[in-house]
């Protein structure tokens, strides 16, 4: 109950499109008590090539004292020559991750009854799917650690070196191992590469060990990356909490997402567990620029990111209408079914509503 600074950040593509909708739903689930004060922040690619600024320091500064941040998305058209890689990705989005410490990029994935997974039925048979990626958000190979050498020559070198810390591994392993002990099943895969990766294999898997010990009652798993990509197209069921490296766990979450209704599905939460500074909430997916300005895209993961902010800020009866809504919604969506991106997010909002 109060008021609530909401940072909002629609950003490029069809960031804006999702964020309006999700934006509508938010305001219909919160409690009536509570209050949205927003502000809204014109961050991206338009801002970018206007004047050069991604995130100036200043606004990075009074987006720190905001209660929450929704984003959209940022990144423009791949190899736009005006928008260098990684400008607006490195300098906006990461720089937020970093400086707010979004070490818990929080990723759920759940198999809705209505939503299509493209899984044959053999694997669909097993069981319900849901399961929640723990995906490391302030280190690995995002850190920007790294160079490039004789560039432009036969014998150009170019390295991104992965950072992990005791530090940054053991916060974000205890974590996960503290969301595993609320869930039912109580159950935490470690996922890496440490028969590669054996330096930052080898912190990752001893902490593990270690933060293991202090919870005798969850059950301990640990799978290779690779190996991964098998078992959630053959045996997702296995899963229900991951705990994993940024990288593997960005490319994670997308495979996640397909299996489970699609990339405009799934939900995130870049979360700071001691509440040093804002959380921030977005959908996994892009900008996407090949549906950008059509307003086709499906709001539908902005709105459930909309649903962990609400969780996240202490309101989670508001947080189960919102869910409750997007499962109604979809166990009636039909395939030949073309609805805009407004009308979704109206049928929603008019469910939670109720
Ligand atoms: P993307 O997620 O934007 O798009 C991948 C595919 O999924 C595209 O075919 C797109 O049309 C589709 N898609 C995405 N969201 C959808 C939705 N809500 N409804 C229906 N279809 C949807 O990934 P990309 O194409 O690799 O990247 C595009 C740009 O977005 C790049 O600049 C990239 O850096 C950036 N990006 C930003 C974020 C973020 O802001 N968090 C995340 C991923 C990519
Ligand atoms: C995501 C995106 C980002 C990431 C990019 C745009 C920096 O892919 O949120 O999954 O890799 O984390
Ligand atoms: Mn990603």
């Amino acid at each position: 109950s109060g008021a609530v600074n909401l940072a909002v950040v629609p950003g490029d593509g069809i960031g804006p499109e999702v964020t309006a909708e999700a934006l509508k739903v938010l305001e219909v689930a919160a409690p009536a008590d509570l209050k949205f004060e927003r502000t809204t922040y014109d961050l991206g690619a338009e801002r970018y090539l206007a004047t050069g600024e991604v995130l100036p320091d200043a606004v990075l500064e009074e987006i720190r004292g905001q209660d929450a941040i929704l984003l959209g998305a940022v990144g423009g058209k791949p190899n736009d020559p005006n928008l260098p890689p990684g400008i607006l990705e490195r300098g906006l989005l990461l720089r937020l991750r970093f400086e707010l410490d979004h070490y818990v990029n929080l990723r759920p994935s759940r198999l809705f009854p209505g939503a299509a997974s493209p899984l044959s039925e053999a694997v669909l048979g097993k069981g319900e799917i849901d399961f929640v990626v723990v995906r490391e958000g302030t280190e690995g190979p995002y850190t920007g650690n790294g160079g490039a050498l004789r560039v432009g020559t036969p014998a150009e070198v170019a390295t991104e070196v992965s950072v992990n810390t005791a530090f940054g591994v053991e916060r974000v392993i205890r974590d996960a191992f503290a969301r595993a002990r609320k869930r039912p099943r109580k159950k935490l895969t470690l996922v890496h590469k440490t028969n590669v990766l054996v330096n930052a294999g080898a912190v990752w898997w001893r902490l593990f060990e270690e933060i293991a010990a202090e919870f005798p009652d969850v059950t301990t798993d640990y799978s290779h990356i690779d190996a991964v990509m098998i078992y959630l197209t053959t045996d997702p069921q296995r899963f229900d909490v991951i705990v994993t490296d940024n990288l593997f766990g960005d490319i994670v979450t997308d495979l996640a997402a397909a299996i489970t209704g699609g990339i405009g599905l799934a939900a995130s939460g870049n979360v700071n567990p001691d509440r040093t500074a804002p959380s921030m909430f977005e959908p996994v997916h892009g900008s996407a620029p090949d549906i950008a300005g059509q307003q086709v895209a499906d709001p539908t993961a902005a709105i459930l990111s909309g649903a962990l902010l609400l969780d996240h800020l202490g309101h989670p009866d508001a947080a189960a209408k919102i869910e409750a809504a997007v499962l109604a919604d979809l166990a009636e969506r039909t395939p030949d079914q073309a609805r805009r991106t407004p009308e979704v997010g109206d049928a929603i909002a008019a469910r939670v509503a109720g």
